[in-house]
């Protein structure tokens, strides 16, 4: 179902996305879903060993990201996406594991449709933002 909603207007894709008691809910379910499916074990296995961790930060990141409060820095300090992936071996299909990971998640929660959209819109432009960024990291080493 749509909303009729404008996103990400103050914290308007905060709220849509359920507060951070939905945003938590998602991380889980990203999380479970790329430890339990063999088609993003490329991803899974590049995360430190502590994955509650991971899953605290994407989700703390997110809340600020979508408008809401800025959990992330709260906890743990200011961050650049592209720069604290910089080090990882991202490429197209890296990037589409994620992606494909995140959107079955997303799909899988009570967001409006146009929200689900939205946010998967949203979420390339990052994704794409680390894939070209190790690129760039692995052309200055050559
Ligand atoms: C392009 C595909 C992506 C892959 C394969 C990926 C994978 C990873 C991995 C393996 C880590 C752990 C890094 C480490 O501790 O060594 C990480 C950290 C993180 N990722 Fe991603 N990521 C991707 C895209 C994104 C996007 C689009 C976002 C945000 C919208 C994001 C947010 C984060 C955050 C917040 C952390 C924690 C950084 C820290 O504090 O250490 N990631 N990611």
């Amino acid at each position: 179902m749509n909303s009729g909603q404008q996103y990400g207007i103050g914290d308007s894709s905060f709220q849509a996305a359920g507060g951070e008691l939905g945003i938590f809910q998602l991380v889980n379910n990203f999380f479970d879903r790329m430890q339990s499916d063999e088609r993003f074990s490329t991803i899974w296995h590049m995360h430190p060993d502590d994955k509650d961790m991971s899953r605290d930060k994407l989700a703390r990141f997110l809340c600020g990201w979508l408008g809401g409060p800025r959990l992330y820095n709260e906890k743990y300090g200011a961050i650049g996406i592209p720069r604290v992936h910089a080090h990882l071996a991202i490429e197209t299909a890296e990037r589409d594991q994620w992606l494909t990971c995140m959107s079955e998640s997303v799909a899988e929660q009570a967001f409006a449709d146009d929200f689900k959209t939205y946010l998967m819109e949203q979420l390339f432009v990052p994704a794409e933002a680390v894939r070209r960024r190790v690129a760039m990291s692995r052309e200055s080493a050559e």
